[in-house]
């Protein structure tokens, strides 16, 4: 094993999008695990939208703000290469927050309110899938439709950022459950992919013509709307929705990095106006809260080849800055986007 890895720190709060160049590599001595601990080989790690918060400049939620020449936090799927502890033994793969680094040291005994490192199931699927289909994003596309949508059969959704991780698996729950999935992406070739992945039509966001693309692909509205973005995009869906049309308030991306006042105009009394005449019921919701039911019936759906994961992957640490930014300034991925640190084994 070498003597030094490399890891991602944060060089500046991000200003507007995140940039690679608020990122910094730095080679630094590999840990040796204690007493207890574990040391980890960083397979996989993930680029989710929320790190964003830890990172911007502008301060939008109260999620804990990382420090400067700090490690880049976040999940990551890892290899146990040494253990003292009863429940890991080395060859094991987990899914963890040990955040972005070749190796980490982690005590299991004393980790946060998220538990201990999770043991992967090698068997059910690719270990990457722990960050994707099987992981926090399925758990959150699972609350989403089925918890705070409630989906039933017949109706249909419309579901913003859908060639997003989250997306991508919402759009499928849609299906089995019955439902008619419309999703919202950026670009012709992100649309033709959510109909590959089984949606029932797709809209492009960015096309001069999207409101009317919304139209066509719902022409009778939607009784239920995942909304990943916020701004625009919601202001397009809205008055396309029926009368008492649920909305699960999953994420805001289109306002990441704003502050907790955007810039523009205010656009608070159209929405109010919409939620009032439409009898909107809108959930918002936070925190992976499906838990290990939501995982049990997406494994249970996807070896019954009712779900498919999407992913992509990039190659190399050093390359997850970029990664990273490029979830909020675009890209042609679909799916969830992983970074490769290594191979197992
Ligand atoms: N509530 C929770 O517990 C929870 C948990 C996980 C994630 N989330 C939130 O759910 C959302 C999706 O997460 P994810 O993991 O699926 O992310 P993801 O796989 O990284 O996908 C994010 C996608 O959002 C789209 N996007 C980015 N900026 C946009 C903008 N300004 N306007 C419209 N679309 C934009 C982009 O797709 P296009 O190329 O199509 O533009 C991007 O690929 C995020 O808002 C995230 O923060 C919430």
């Amino acid at each position: 094993m070498a003597a030094t890895m490399k890891q991602v720190v944060l060089a500046a709060y991000a200003q507007g999008n995140p940039k690679p160049g608020d990122f910094r590599i730095e080679e630094v001595p590999v840990p040796e695990a204690g007493e207890c601990e574990i040391l980890l080989k960083t397979l996989y790690i993930a680029v989710d939208p929320l790190l964003r918060f830890s990172v911007d400049e502008t301060v939008l939620t109260g999620a804990g703000r990382m420090e400067l020449g700090q490690p880049m936090v976040g999940p990551v799927v890892s290899e146990v290469i040494a253990s003292s502890h009863p429940d890991y033994a080395v060859g094991d793969v987990v899914e963890g927050r040990s955040g972005w680094q070749e190796y980490a040291v982690l005590a299991p005994d004393l980790s946060d309110y998220r538990g201990p490192p999770r043991k992967l199931d090698r068997s059910l699927a690719p270990v990457s899938t722990a960050l994707g289909v099987l992981g926090g994003p399925g758990q959150t596309a699972y609350e989403g439709i089925v918890k705070v949508g409630r989906v039933k059969a017949g109706e249909t959704v419309v579901i913003s950022a859908a060639a997003g991780a989250v997306g991508s698996i919402a759009g499928q729950i849609v299906k089995v459950l019955g439902g008619r999935a419309v999703g919202i992406a950026g670009g012709a070739a992100k649309c033709a992919a959510l109909l590959d992945l089984g949606f029932d039509a797709a809209a492009d966001y960015k096309a001069p013509d999207f409101a009317d693309q919304l139209r066509a692909a719902m022409p009778d509205g939607a009784e239920v709307y995942l909304d990943n973005v916020g701004g625009e995009v919601t202001m397009t869906v809205l008055p396309l929705l029926k009368r008492g049309a649920r909305m699960a308030m999953c994420g805001f991306i289109a306002y990441y990095g704003v502050g907790m006042e955007g810039p523009g105009p205010d656009r608070l009394p159209g929405f109010y106006r919409l939620i009032m005449n439409k009898g909107l019921e809108i959930r918002g919701f936070a925190g992976m809260l499906a838990g290990q039911q939501g995982l049990e019936d997406i494994a249970r759906w996807m070896k019954e080849g009712r779900i498919r994961f999407a992913e992509s992957v990039v190659e190399g640490i050093e390359a997850a800055p970029a990664a990273f930014s490029s979830v909020f300034s675009g890209h042609d991925h679909v799916g969830k986007l992983l970074v490769r640190v290594a191979a197992q084994g």
